[in-house]
């Protein structure tokens, strides 16, 4: 969407440390994000939902909308949220708080922030979000790299293993999609 594009924009261009991309994601990517969510049966979770693009797909896969929280920084992008996904919650607060807004058993996060490289957000994001994950709940993140967001030591220490659901072309720049869940011992 146009309208989309322009609001990213304006925002990347306000706040390049928060948004940390050029362009909304494709439909071709939200698509591979929340593939399994119709199985889902807990609440889900999505983090970091810009304009809405993996919204739109999360409730596209039948996900009631009630079942739905959006945790989102970006103040602006929450007012165009609440017009665009009404009886979805949107909550202005960052994802590292998902531990303190009521919710247990999460079937499913979905993941637009940025947690690459930075092992200080990637523990008080995905770390967090495990302790109220629900056993087989599992956190789905989007990457421009190749590597896994999350190193090899840093899953050893969350208790986690990742899983590369594959590469999305088209998209700008191309992007990863990687599912995180819990090591079975
Ligand atoms: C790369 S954009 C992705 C937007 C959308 N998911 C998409 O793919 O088009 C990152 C988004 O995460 C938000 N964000 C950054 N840090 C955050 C945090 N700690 N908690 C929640 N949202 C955050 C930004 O405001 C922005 O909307």
């Amino acid at each position: 969407m146009a309208r989309d594009f322009g609001l990213f924009i304006g925002e990347m261009l306000r706040h390049p440390g928060e948004v940390v991309a050029i362009a909304p994601s494709s439909e071709a990517v939200a698509r591979r994000m929340t593939e399994g969510l119709e199985h889902v049966r807990g609440p889900v979770v999505e983090i970091g939902p810009g304009t809405g693009s993996f919204t739109r797909a999360i409730l596209a896969r039948g996900v009631a909308p009630e079942k739905l929280t959006l945790l989102e920084t970006n103040a602006r992008f929450c007012e165009t949220l609440r017009q665009r996904f009404p009886g979805v919650r949107v909550l202005n607060r960052p994802a590292q708080d998902i531990t303190a807004i009521g919710l247990s058993d999460i079937g499913a996060v979905i993941s637009g922030v940025p947690v690459l490289a930075r092992p200080t957000i990637q523990r008080a994001v995905v770390g967090r979000a495990f302790e109220v994950m629900a056993q087989d709940g599992f956190f789905v993140q989007v990457t421009y790299s190749h590597k896994a967001p999350i190193a090899p030591e840093m899953q050893r220490e969350l208790g986690l293993c990742a899983e590369k659901r594959g590469t999305v072309w088209a998209n700008l720049p191309p992007a990863r999609v990687f599912v995180f869940r819990r090591m079975q011992h």
